[in-house]
């Protein structure tokens, strides 16, 4: 069928597919006229359509013809390569050069396996476990030999509980924000019912004296102050206003709380590994930075290597090893560089790389309750028949669970890229627990690597510590007495 052909289909079908009778249609003549019309209304839509294509495929070349002339590193360049500078930034306070684009490893796909070289003349498997978060295990990382000497040299150090029965710091900060019940009760009360629900009740708790409450810890707490007056297992404003700050807080410490209800049961300590160090502890650091492509300054700079013993029984409900990161919080590690009146303060650890220095005899696994998840909600991790964040209970459900086997690492990104090179968003897949010991010990050790989201701070965290290292020209002294002043 010709163009003029297929127009005049078009408009002998129109009318009759509108329901108009066929004596309606327009006489002969006329339809030639429309057909004619019609044929050029198609023309000027086609030379529309092509004049689009070319300015298109113009913009197109234009604009990657910018992108190749702006230089940028390679994919998984060291970053700390000067050849590739970035572009100047924002301006602020005289902002220091970023010169730095951070690698991020390639999960690719799950299951895939990238062989990685480590150590000189051995080759390690590396394969990804999940993308979101971006997640690999390295089994072999560590020989059997490091994981004896690193267990030896923590218990020699001496281990110490890893939590406290009672967290202090929170009850102050309520008291310096002042808030009124009214105005906890509105904070809480996510789903904006009027009511309190058990979960909604069970973050708080959590959050505030590190005491791990169950639904039926909750009810019984209830009870127990006769909180919930007319018995529906939720708390209105009345009910809630009857309590007191600490109500709950008193009641669990008078009845006792065991340590298997804490957020986490497990005693720790932390390995120096800079110069000095036992040459264990050296290597892997070494390996680390190797695994982990990133500057080898930014791994010296990050915390010690954490030893941690699990007991059986022992246990560490889902957490992120960081913080989430607002402009107004400040990074432990960066402290020195911070401005003084910031009024948060959280760990930021890019990346979190955990070992298992002995295979468990039962249970231990690590897991991911939402790895991979198609979406990520909040509110549906706890709700009140399952709370996907405890790992005494809900291990099997977690989307993720990895066995500990001796000498095996894991590494994951706890914070997405912000797409320009450097550190973003803290990635909220990256929830992680520890499941219950059920037979046996399990031994496990992390090296966190601090990176500060906001560029110039770690920039000028930098600076300081390099110019106080070069003053007393013993850096690694100043790096243990600065840094981690709460290990
Ligand atoms: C941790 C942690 C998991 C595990 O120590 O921060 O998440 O399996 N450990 O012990
Ligand atoms: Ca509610
Ligand atoms: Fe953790």
């Amino acid at each position: 069928m010709t163009d003029k052909e297929e127009a005049e289909d078009a408009t002998r079908s129109a009318p009759s597919r509108l329901g108009r009778p066929p004596d309606e249609r327009l006489p002969g003549p006329k339809t030639s006229v429309c057909s004619r019309s019609y044929f050029v209304v198609v023309m000027v839509f086609f030379h529309v359509y092509i004049i689009n294509v070319i300015a298109l495929l113009l913009y197109v070349h234009y604009s990657s013809g910018q992108e190749d002339a702006r230089p940028g590193p390679p994919r998984d360049a060291p970053s700390s390569d000067k050849q590739n500078p970035q572009p100047p930034r924002q301006p602020s306070k005289a902002p220091l050069p970023r010169d730095i684009f951070l690698p991020r490893i390639e999960g690719i796909r799950v299951g895939h396996v990238q062989k990685v070289t480590l150590v000189p003349g051995k080759v390690h498997e590396m394969r990804t476990l999940s993308l979101k978060p971006l997640l690999f295990e390295i089994p072999g990382f560590l020989s059997e030999d490091e994981c004896r000497i690193v267990m030896q040299l923590a218990q020699l150090k001496g281990l110490m509980e890893s939590q406290l029965m009672v967290q202090d710091g929170q009850e102050e900060l309520a008291k310096e924000l002042n808030l009124s019940p009214e105005e906890i009760f509105n904070l809480l009360d996510i789903n904006r019912d009027g009511q309190l629900q058990l979960h909604e009740i069970l973050t708080h708790s959590r959050v505030r004296d590190g005491i791990w409450l169950t639904p039926e810890n909750l009810q019984e707490i209830y009870a127990g102050l006769k909180a919930d007056k007319d018995g529906n297992g939720l708390l209105n404003l009345e009910e809630f206003r009857l309590l007191s700050a600490d109500a709950f807080q008193r009641f669990l410490l008078q009845r006792g709380v065991k340590r298997s209800q804490l957020v986490r049961n497990s005693r720790h300590t932390w390995l120096y590994q800079g110069k000095g160090a036992h040459q264990v502890l050296q290597d892997i650091k070494t390996r680390v930075t190797r695994l982990t492509r990133l500057p080898t300054t930014l791994v010296d700079l990050s915390e010690p290597l954490q030893v941690v013993r699990y007991e059986e029984g022992g246990h560490y409900h889902a957490h992120h090893d960081s913080g989430p990161f607002y402009p107004e919080t400040a990074c432990t590690h960066t402290r020195l560089a911070a401005n003084a009146s910031t009024p948060f303060e959280t760990s930021c650890r890019y990346i979190t790389v955990l070992f298992y220095l002995n295979s468990v005899d039962g249970g231990g696994e690590t897991a991911f309750p939402v790895a991979d998840n198609r979406t990520f909600d909040e509110v549906s991790l706890i709700q009140n028949d399952v709370d996907l964040m405890d790992t005494r209970r809900n291990c099997d459900k977690s989307n993720l669970r990895v066995k500990p086997t001796k000498g095996k690492a894991v590494f994951w990104y706890n914070y997405l890229s912000d797409g320009r090179g450097w550190v973003g968003e803290q990635d909220e897949y990256a929830l992680h627990g520890g499941c219950v010991v059920t037979h046996g010990t399990k031994w496990v050790a992390n090296k966190w690597i601090n990176i500060d989201p906001d560029y110039q701070r770690q920039a000028r965290y930098e600076q300081l510590v390099s110019h106080q290292a070069e003053d007393e020209d013993d850096e690694d002294l100043i790096l243990n007495s600065n840094i981690h002043q709460e290990l």
